[in-house]
């Protein structure tokens, strides 16, 4: 197994960067630009802004962008196959371009889409005309899944799916970081059984590993397996994407949430101050959201939250003010577990290397 080169990039919690010190007088603004060192050098902010909406509006888009760089996030994650990638990029700029915020100072990551694997290079390319940067911070290989060049949907059709070539999609992925078009390299998706074959052949390793972690599914194996290897997890639905059409109010309405949501302040009053929720009728899940996004930041994990809504956007921010301590983690790990985001729709019997779920997640569900 040559993997082991690859443990040299575990971190020291001494290399855990903090832009405020250690301890209190930080606003929940002031820590949302508080970092996680990556292996390639570069650091991920703990707080990121998530750019999939179904709607995919982009005017409604850009404008969530300009309010969250007001609020202090940092991290703006999209992908070629959300449609975001332009409003992304057109608010940034504009925010660079006014001088109210410096490139350096933001990390965009996108994401190569499974029609992409023949050639990550051009894709990349693509993606940044899209962005009209000339770089992104990361990029990551989508899914662990190669479809024919011309499908371009969220939900390939049966016939679309081709073998995995993950050594000569990772070669392209290699070659973009080489070339300076994205300052990280990484993957999302893969289960510790992938990542294993990737390191395999990799020169350059990922440096991260986007998948869904939430308080219902806690990824606890996988998180041990890249912290061993010194590859960052970053946490996406980590509400369990309540609203969305595959999502769930499973994580922000689970009772072990909500009761310590409870003790850790939720009154009817600060429910009834904040903007309403129809997806979310119960009266604390405004701390419930809290509890959850501070959950994953407790696990060492950056976390991905999005919200195109200015109050709930701030809510979210203000998760990073919230202190769980260990009666409450004890209480999640307590808590029942339950994979949201499936990936049924990359699973059939024809052309599909995934015949079953299992063989998605290489019985890592
Ligand atoms: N790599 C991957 O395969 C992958 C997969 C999924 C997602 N992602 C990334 O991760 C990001 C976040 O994940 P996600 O969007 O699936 O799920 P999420 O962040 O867990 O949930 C988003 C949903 O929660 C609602 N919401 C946000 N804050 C809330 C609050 N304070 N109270 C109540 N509802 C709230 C949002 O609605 P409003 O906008 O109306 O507030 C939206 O419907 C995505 O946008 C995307 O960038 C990556």
């Amino acid at each position: 197994m040559s993997s082991c080169k690859h443990k040299l990039h575990t971190l020291l919690p001494s290399q855990i960067l903090s832009s405020c010190g250690v301890g209190g007088g930080c606003t929940g603004e002031m820590r949302a630009h508080q970092a996680k060192q990556l292996n390639c050098g570069i650091t991920i902010p703990n707080l990121g802004f998530g750019t999939y909406s179904f709607e995919n509006d982009r005017d409604t888009t850009e404008l969530a962008i300009q309010m969250a760089l007001e609020m202090g996030y940092r991290h703006f994650d999209t992908a070629k196959i959300y449609g975001s990638e332009p409003a992304v990029g057109t608010a940034l700029r504009g925010a660079i371009l006014d001088g109210r915020v410096e490139r350096n100072d933001i990390f965009v990551t996108s994401k190569l889409w499974g029609s992409d694997h023949h050639d990550p290079v051009s894709a990349l390319k693509q993606t940044l005309r899209n962005l009209e940067m000339e770089y992104v911070d990361m990029y990551l290989v989508h899914w662990p899944v190669k479809l024919k060049p011309w499908a371009v949907c969220a939900v390939p059709r049966e016939d679309e799916f081709e073998p995995l070539d993950l050594e000569t999609t990772w070669a392209g992925m290699e070659k973009c970081f080489e070339m300076g078009l994205c300052r990280g390299i990484g993957v999302s998706n893969f289960s510790c059984r992938k990542i294993q074959q990737l390191l395999d052949f990799a020169s350059v390793p990922p440096a991260v590993n986007q998948v869904e972690l939430h308080p219902v599914w806690r990824q606890t194996k996988l998180r041990q397996f890249c912290g061993e290897l010194g590859i960052h997890v970053s946490a996406y639905s980590p509400l369990g994407a309540p609203g969305n059409c595959w999502g769930s109010n499973a994580v922000v309405e689970n009772p072990t949430i909500q009761s310590i949501a409870l003790k850790h302040g939720a009154t009817p009053a600060q429910v009834s101050h904040s903007s309403p929720i129809t997806a979310i009728p119960l009266s604390n899940t405004l701390e419930s959201v809290k509890v959850a996004l501070q959950w994953g930041l407790s696990t060492e994990a950056s976390v991905i939250v999005k919200s195109f809504n200015q109050e709930r956007m701030k809510e979210n921010m203000g998760a990073l003010d919230l202190r769980l301590d260990d009666y409450d983690l004890l209480e999640i790990e307590k808590m029942e577990e339950r994979k949201i985001m499936r990936g049924e729709f990359l699973v059939n019997d024809t052309t599909s290397p995934y015949k079953t779920i299992q063989d998605l997640w290489d019985d890592e569900i």
